[in-house]
């Protein structure tokens, strides 16, 4: 027999799902999680991989080869799995197992990072969004987010992560960094182009850890609802258990990937520069009943200070610019503050 839910007071106290998730008396989702859930998708082999080392130092003929398909990665899924990117596996499994440690540590650590302002560089905690119906549902995932570039942030326990961040924050920015550079060649820019006007040596970086534990009726609650990410291309990894969803052509698909590999989006940032040639690609993380779930998200943008709009170039071949300029911090910002209440800060700016 289901147990009564779980009484919101209690929810309101307790702003980490970890510790509800454990209470031994749970056995159905409490009424405040209850999200109409339609989880259901295909899975899906065709989902591009893409071999960084053949961009670097691929012949010419095989380059060519593989920059047509991240060019058509980006135009057609807005998603790709990155293999030989030469993050090392150590560093891989060092950084989801610090970000685990981070969720282990005694609630009142956490706490700490309890987000006052969108403005904070470091925020944890589980987080809620607003349905049709005006109701705010809590999500079945913990977090925590820090930025990490051009400014370092990073929450003081546990001690190892720090270390690890570091690193983890200079690799994949010059993964990043590199293969904007491919996009830039496929968009036809000018080398340099898109590194000056996106200001790319202050480019902002923003990590993100999301705990999702075990849910007793994963169709009745959700991780992390349907979004796109701000920024230019988000990187993510995890710990070898499925949740991510990506949607292409109106059908979702579940994403399944080498523990090895990175999991890449071209977000909102990449979809304004491209002038709506390249989409940012909406997701969803939904959950299970069996194991918890860790995923590390590292959200690749342009600085805080630029200025982001539709290339010029592009603008030029299109005849009109799709969408408004405006400073990436400030979308950032407004975007982390009424994230998922039903307004897409880029239609805002269409
Ligand atoms: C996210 O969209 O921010 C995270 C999705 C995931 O955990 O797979
Ligand atoms: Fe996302």
């Amino acid at each position: 027999a289901a147990t009564a839910p779980t009484k919101p007071s209690n929810i309101a106290q307790n702003s980490f799902v970890k510790a509800l998730a454990e209470s031994s008396t749970l056995n159905s989702v409490p009424s405040q999680f209850s999200f109409a859930n339609d989880s259901k998708a295909s899975h899906s082999d065709s989902i591009p991989i893409i071999d960084f080392s053949l961009l670097a130092s691929g012949t010419t003929d095989r380059r060519a080869k593989v920059l047509r398909d991240l060019d058509n990665a980006c135009r057609e899924w807005g998603f790709f799995v990155l293999v030989n990117h030469g993050i090392p596996d150590s560093l891989l499994k060092a950084i989801i197992e610090a970000s685990l440690e981070y969720f282990e540590l005694p609630e009142e650590d956490k706490r700490r990072y309890e987000a006052k302002s969108a403005s904070d560089p470091i925020k944890s905690g589980s987080g809620s969004v607003i349905n049709t119906a005006n109701q705010k549902i809590n999500l079945w995932r913990d977090f925590v987010k820090s930025y990490v570039h051009p400014e370092f942030h990073c929450p003081d326990k546990p001690h190892k992560l720090r270390d690890v961040l570091v690193e983890f924050s200079e690799k994949t920015r010059s993964v990043a960094r590199k293969l904007l550079q491919d996009i830039g060649e496929n968009l036809g820019l000018e080398k340099g182009y898109m590194d000056e006007v996106l200001k790319l040596d202050s480019c902002f970086q923003l990590y993100a850890a999301n705990y999702y534990p075990p849910c007793p009726q994963p169709d009745q609650a959700i991780g992390i609802p349907a979004h796109t990410d701000h920024g230019l291309l988000t990187f993510l990894i995890h710990n070898g258990v499925a949740g991510l969803q990506i949607q292409h052509n109106g059908d979702w698909f579940n994403t399944n990937s080498p523990q090895n590999s990175i999991l890449v989006n071209t977000a909102d940032h990449l979809e304004i520069f491209s002038n709506g040639r390249y989409k940012s690609v909406r997701h969803r993380a939904v959950v299970n009943n069996k194991a918890t779930r860790i995923s590390v998200v590292m959200a690749n943008g342009a600085a805080p200070d630029a200025i982001v709009s539709p290339a010029v170039p592009l603008v030029e071949r299109d005849g009109r610019a799709f969408y408004r300029p405006m400073k990436f911090i400030e979308y950032v910002e407004t975007m982390l503050s009424n994230r998922f209440q039903g307004k897409s800060n880029l239609d805002c700016l269409k």
